[in-house]
């Protein structure tokens, strides 16, 4: 006989590191050698969606990606985040009329299946998987029955699965605090402000075009540890008071001195990468020549309209202020034209109306005299600072009743 499957759909942000994480003191449960923070985008714009199905009748766990089905016991990180939510499942009860639907006691007759969809291109290197893991802990933990009491608990499962998934779990601007411990329990991820501390704050993010497959985090920073004695000299020294001073900066929201440190910071990663042996290079000619502008753009402006950060690969994270926000475009889609206009990527009309009648600073094309690179960025998004992860209606859900993919 069929048996009933139980099935929630939750969504998850990515979120971009103002001060980075880079470097294991345990790779195994990814304990970091330095704490980080960053801000989640807004999941309006990016996001993943995931839905769990648990039922008596399916006979092993299973996962889609993105329409492909992935070997669930292929991933040592994924079959972390099984097990560590297990071990703490308690009863599945309906969301609705409370009733216990799975009691404690008989998950172990239960297999689960996963559909997960990015709603941006995996392909362009945007924290996939901070968005995915942190997508995978929640949905799971909501499936079965973990309390909010265990948000702390969470956010080390989310942190198994991928360091940077702990901070995507909370909005806003969300510090992960390194630990001490071996055991990494209290490595975790803290919220500073949530999403409505800052609403001025507007983030652009510039999809530079890049065929070529980058160094993943995980294997770039390993070599990094093994082998740049500037890594270790950031963690140690430049690190803990740059964090001290980027949270009082976010808390008072003091732009000008919130993009210096994330532009310092995002530098600085990159210089321990240029000194990993052999060197990784993650930012390319458009990511430099991007660098190049922002500074130009600031000093044409007489102050700081915008910062900019460099994950792991060659993309760029600008983050303006409301009201800076027509200037920057103007001065990412001119000098940077994108492969697929600013038309077909930016939702708002009014944007889109100011972009057109705003004038770049008179000083800004003898600051940077450069050509334009014309396709060097693919497409330009515009989002601004969101929430955390979140339960979705079932009307959202990417399985069908039996459990499989509706897309694939
Ligand atoms: C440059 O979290 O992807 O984005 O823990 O091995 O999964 P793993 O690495 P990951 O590394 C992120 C590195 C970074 C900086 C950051 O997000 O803090």
């Amino acid at each position: 006989m069929q048996q009933p499957v139980f099935s929630l759909t939750i969504s998850s942000p990515t979120n971009i590191a103002l001060i980075k994480y880079w470097g294991k003191r345990d790779a195994k449960i990814n304990l970091p050698i330095n704490s980080s923070v960053s801000v989640t985008l807004n999941q309006r714009d990016l996001r993943t969606v995931t839905t769990v199905s648990a039922s008596r009748s399916f006979s092993r766990d299973r996962l889609w990606l993105n329409g492909e089905e992935e070997d669930v016991n292929a991933s040592r990180r994924v079959l972390a985040v099984f097990r560590e939510v297990r071990a703490r499942a308690g009863d599945l009860r309906d969301p609705k009329t409370g009733q216990v639907l799975v009691r404690k006691d008989e998950w172990d007759g239960l297999r689960v299946w996963v559909v997960s969809e990015n709603n941006f291109p995996t392909a362009a290197g945007l924290a996939s998987s901070a968005a995915g893991y942190a997508a995978l802990t929640f949905a799971l933990s909501k499936l079965y029955g973990l309390p909010d009491s265990l948000a702390d608990e969470l956010s080390c499962i989310a942190r198994m699965g991928s360091g940077s998934a702990c901070r995507s779990l909370a909005g806003g601007f969300v510090a992960w605090d390194m630990g001490q411990r071996a055991d990494g329990v209290d490595s975790r991820a803290r919220q500073v402000a949530d999403e409505a501390h800052w609403p001025e704050l507007q983030v652009l993010v510039l999809v530079v075009s890049d065929t070529k497959k980058t160094v993943s985090s995980t294997a770039g920073m390993q070599t990094s540890v093994d082998t740049s004695p500037l890594l270790a000299h950031r963690a140690a020294a430049v690190v803990p008071g740059r964090l001290a001073e980027m949270e009082a900066a976010y808390q008072s929201r003091d732009f000008g001195k919130v993009a210096e440190l994330m532009m310092r910071d995002s530098n600085q990663f990159h210089a321990t990468c240029l000194d990993t042996y052999p060197p990784v290079f993650y930012m390319n000619d458009a990511s430099r020549a991007i660098v190049r502008m922002v500074h130009a753009l600031n000093e044409a402006a007489g102050e700081t309209v915008c910062g900019y950060t460099f994950d792991a690969g060659p993309n760029a994270v600008l983050l303006t202020l409301k009201r800076h926000l027509p200037t920057v475009l103007a001065a990412a889609n001119t000098h940077f034209p994108p492969k697929r206009p600013v038309e077909a990527t930016l939702a708002s009309e009014s944007l889109l109306a100011a972009l057109k009648s705003t004038p770049l600073p008179p000083k800004l094309s003898s600051l940077y005299p450069l050509a334009p690179m014309r396709g060097a960025v693919s497409y330009i998004y515009h989002t601004d600072v969101g929430p955390g992860a979140m339960l979705l209606p079932d009307s959202e859900s990417l399985a069908g009743e039996d459990g499989t993919p509706l897309r694939l």
